[in-house]
């Protein structure tokens, strides 16, 4: 099956966007199948620095064609700005594809995100602020308007009207300043001008690609532990993070999901506020924190910082049928005379490798971590030890490696040491499987 996945496997922010970039290489489609500009991606092509909220990764490749598909929240005002960061930079969008189905995020969605929030008070989400909540929950409610509308002025205004009425509401009611409608309208006709050349049907694109053997890889936002159904929940996103999201954001069947690679960071974060079992409140975090530097690619808040937690990463093998690993970030651990893994909890005495549903159930973890010798930090640069390959890595930093696969039961077959395409070590030839 010539498909590749990658998902998160802790609270997002794991380096999917480089390990995406990295794998899009040979990749001829790449897709975004959930979320919206909540995710936010950082990609160094050499001294370039790209930080991108929706398209997909695959957009900075040429040739290679990238889709939104129809689970994406789609926020096309941000999309246009980021269609002129990559086209300033020398390269062509022509390759972006957008479903006719994905919800399009608008401005009451906004504002509504920030209103709920305000009433949340301390109790709150955190979340990014981008109205991706309220986006995906009208689209529950059936009364989303979606990309393929925009291209369709009558049906759009009647879709609007209905939309207007309840949100403005809902804004007297939680504060807020109601939107123009015709603005709104007006708007939306603009964006249906500007970017109609890329709305399609989706799903028969990426199905055509597959079984014409063309190479589809699956580019997931977020992570499992925000998932809406297996996350954290209520602190998590809208939208399934998981690799079942697949099939659902992308309209491909189950079997057209291929090897799924988890995207594991080498310690764990993670931005806003719920639990998070080995968060280090002390010096150390700090220290990952400034080391990795830390800070939300959208919000630009610090990320909590804290040690590797296997029960998440676990938690996630299970839910998305993860096949190989990518663990990311070693490097931040560079240094350190000791390293710590969780690979169980205690909760009132008793210990469990599964991660709890109950919010009071996870105040209480008392996280079991086994200590491991940490290594020296590298002479040479990263770029060179990469090129040396696996054996260049100090023994301990292999040791924790060797740990992760053992209590995982998942190769790790790439290992990110720095931020660049170039610092990726790559332990396998044929992911793609054909
Ligand atoms: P929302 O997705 O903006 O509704 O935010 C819900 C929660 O998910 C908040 O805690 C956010 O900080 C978190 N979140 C959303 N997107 C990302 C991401 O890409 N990385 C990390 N955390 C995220």
């Amino acid at each position: 099956m010539p498909t590749l996945a990658v998902v998160g496997t802790q609270w997002g922010d794991e380096g999917k966007g480089k390990i995406t970039d990295y794998l899009a290489e040979d990749a001829d489609m790449v897709v975004r199948f959930q979320g919206g500009t909540n995710a936010g991606h950082t990609i160094g092509i050499g001294d370039e620095v790209f930080k991108l909220h929706l398209l997909p990764s695959g957009i900075l490749r040429e040739g290679t064609i990238s889709v939104i598909a129809n689970g994406v929240v789609c926020d096309l005002e941000e999309m246009g700005e980021e269609i002129e960061q990559v086209v300033s930079s020398g390269r062509s969008v022509d390759g972006l594809r957008i479903s006719d189905r994905a919800a399009v995020v608008l401005p009451y969605h906004k504002i509504l995100d920030g209103a709920e929030e305000r009433y949340r008070g301390k109790k709150g989400v955190g979340t990014t602020g981008r109205g991706i909540g309220p986006c995906y929950a009208d689209k529950i409610s059936r009364y989303g308007i979606r990309a393929g509308d925009l291209l369709e002025p009558e049906y759009l205004s009647e879709r609007l009207e209905m939309l207007h009425v309840i949100k403005e509401k809902l804004i007297e009611i939680l504060g807020g300043e109601v939107p123009d409608r015709e603005q709104v309208m007006k708007d939306l006709l603009d964006f249906g001008e500007r970017f109609g050349k890329y709305i399609t049907d989706t799903s028969v694109l990426i199905n055509d690609f597959i079984s014409n053997g063309r190479k589809v890889l699956f580019e997931g936002a977020q992570g499992s532990m925000l998932d809406i159904d297996h996350g954290t929940y209520p602190f998590v996103t809208s939208s399934n993070c998981v690799s079942g999201g697949i099939c659902s954001g992308a309209g491909v069947p189950p079997s057209a999901v291929g090897e799924i690679v988890g995207i594991v960071k080498a310690y764990t974060t993670r931005v806003g506020s719920g639990p998070f079992p080995t968060e280090l409140l002390d010096d150390l975090g700090e220290h990952l924190l400034r080391k990795g530097g830390e800070f939300g690619t959208t919000t630009g808040r610090a990320r909590r910082c804290g040690w590797l937690d296997l029960v998440v990463v676990n938690y996630a093998v299970r839910l998305s049928g993860i096949s190989q690993l990518a663990v990311t970030k070693l490097d931040v651990l560079n240094g350190l005379e000791t390293v710590k893994v969780t690979t169980a909890y205690e909760i009132d005495g008793k210990e469990t490798k599964y991660f709890p549903a109950s919010l009071n159930r996870l105040a209480k973890v008392e996280p079991v971590m086994t200590e491991m010798n940490g290594w020296d930090d590298w002479e040479e640069s990263s770029v060179e030890i990469a090129r040396r390959g696996m054996n260049a890595l100090p023994r301990e930093m292999r040791d924790y490696l060797a740990f992760i696969e053992k209590e995982t039961g998942v190769k790790a077959t790439i290992l990110g040491i720095g931020p660049k395409r170039e610092e990726t070590i790559d332990l396998e030839r044929d992911r793609w499987n054909c």
